[in-house]
């Protein structure tokens, strides 16, 4: 049935807060592009909520608006920016070091924009995040007096500020590989946890609970555990925040969900495919240390099992050998290199190869996605959306679902979600691309 909603949805008005966890390479990216753009010196490449369109009703109405003209978003004049890094560079030093975008072409007209971003003392320990030394880090007796410091700086910013609504964005480093365990199953257990100390309790966590408690929708740009917990998710519907993640996706992985959809299209067999990367830039170092690189594996490496539903095509994908490898390289900074070897076969099991090698510049990719979640996820809690947001499952590599659903990987069906939930946001049709009515006259 084509459901029409038109939601009631208050107005994007005022200042929009983005806080962001971490100041690396993706957050002074983002910042520094949205300061150009609003400029007059770029465009937001990539961004679909600034560069796309979203066609509303027949192609015959030729009506095409662009997104950000069709749906109540903020405008980038209104956003301002905060963040958390326990490395004291300001957005200026911290984007300079990154080695991201040109010094002279892009940070120096806008370097006291970027020095007035100045890193909040973060919530860190050095034993979820291995390789890095934090010198600019909160203390306090307890994980929770942690969360309560991180609350306080909310808080503050939204005064200091004026901003009329927040969003906060996870673009810190991988966290070691957790699983959920009895800490995180209740909101009850998961404050206990905070005050007993537990290791089960990561610094990610914190922010999230932080940014509920303070009723801040929470996206998480990272493959760590942080909100796939009972305990926060069920705070997240309660205080009617939406939530999300995770893992931005961006090289690499959005390569996968766009071929890997073709292959099954075509009923094409798969045999194995071996991806790996070689970055240099910080994010490069820390998936260096095992513990953060399997976080990022199983993130990674879920994607093709969901896409290809061997238990539904055993001929075609029930023996595929799927290798993922990231490798710390530090020439390349952020340039990274990803190249995928992939075995397929077609007719009578006849073998095929196709290689993939993907220069890309990993936070150049990410920026733009950074820029729609809080975009969107500012829209979501003005349309009073909460708990999961599947719906922006383009975004991220391995994304939420409500329990008992697989998720859908494949980009284009993502991209549908996205388009038909906006649709049924504003109370228009949804678009079924079944068009007989263009054959079929009554
Ligand atoms: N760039 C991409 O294409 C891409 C894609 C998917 C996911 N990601 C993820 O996004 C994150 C950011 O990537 P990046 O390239 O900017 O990395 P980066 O290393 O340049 O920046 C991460 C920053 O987070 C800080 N940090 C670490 N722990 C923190 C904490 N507890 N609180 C506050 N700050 C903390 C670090 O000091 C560092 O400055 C990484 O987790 C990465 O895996 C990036």
């Amino acid at each position: 049935m084509v459901q029409q909603s038109g939601r009631d949805i208050a107005p994007a008005s005022g200042r929009l807060g983005v806080m962001l966890v971490g100041l690396g390479a993706v957050s002074t990216t983002f910042v520094a592009g949205v300061e150009t753009v609003r400029r007059g010196a770029g465009l937001p490449i990539g961004s679909l909520s600034q560069m796309g369109t979203i066609r509303l009703g027949k192609r015959t109405e030729k009506r095409s608006p662009k997104i950000k003209e069709f749906v109540p978003i903020a405008d980038l004049k209104d956003l301002v920016f905060a963040a958390w890094d326990p490395i004291p560079d300001d957005a200026f030093a911290a984007a300079v070091k990154a080695g991201v975008l040109d010094r002279h072409e892009h940070l120096e007209p806008i370097k006291d924009f970027l020095q007035g971003i100045k890193p909040l003392p973060a919530a860190f320990d050095q034993h979820y995040v291995k390789r890095l030394h934090g010198t600019n880090v909160k203390t306090g007796k307890t994980k929770r007096d942690l969360a309560e410091q991180l609350r306080g700086d909310i808080r503050d910013f939204r005064k200091r500020s004026a901003s009329d609504r927040l969003v906060m964005i996870w673009a810190a480093s991988t966290e070691v590989f957790l699983t959920p365990g009895p800490a995180h199953q209740s909101l009850q257990a998961f404050e206990k946890a905070m005050e007993q100390n537990d290791p089960a309790i990561a610094p990610s966590m914190l922010y999230a609970y932080a940014a509920l408690m303070e009723d801040v929708p929470f996206a998480n740009g990272a493959p760590n555990l942080t909100v796939d917990i009972p305990a926060l998710q069920r705070l997240a519907e309660e205080r009617r925040l939406p939530i999300g993640g995770k893992d931005f996706k961006t090289g690499q992985t959005m390569m996968k969900t766009v071929l890997a959809p073709a292959f099954k299209a075509r009923m094409l067999g798969l045999a194995g495919w071996y991806s790996t990367n070689i970055l240099g830039n910080r994010d490069g170092e820390v998936l260096d240390d095992p513990e953060s690189f399997k976080t990022k594996e199983e993130s990674k490496l879920g994607v093709l099992e969901y896409i290809l539903q061997p238990d539904q095509y055993p001929e075609l994908y029930g023996n595929v050998f799927h290798k993922v490898r990231i490798n710390y390289y530090p020439p390349r900074g952020d340039n990274k290199e990803g190249w995928d070897n992939i075995d397929i076969f077609g007719w009578l099991g006849y073998p095929m190869q196709i290689k993939v090698d993907f220069l890309c510049r990993d936070s150049i990719l990410a920026a733009p996605i950074v820029l729609d979640l809080a975009l969107f996820f500012d829209l979501a809690q003005r349309a009073r959306l909460s708990g999961i947001q599947e719906w922006l499952s383009f975004y991220f590599k391995s994304p939420h679902t409500a329990p008992g659903l697989y998720p859908e990987h494949d980009l284009f069906i993502q991209q549908t979600k996205l388009k038909n939930t906006l649709r049924w946001l504003m109370g228009e049709e949804q678009i079924t691309h079944l068009g007989i009515e263009y054959y079929e006259k009554a």
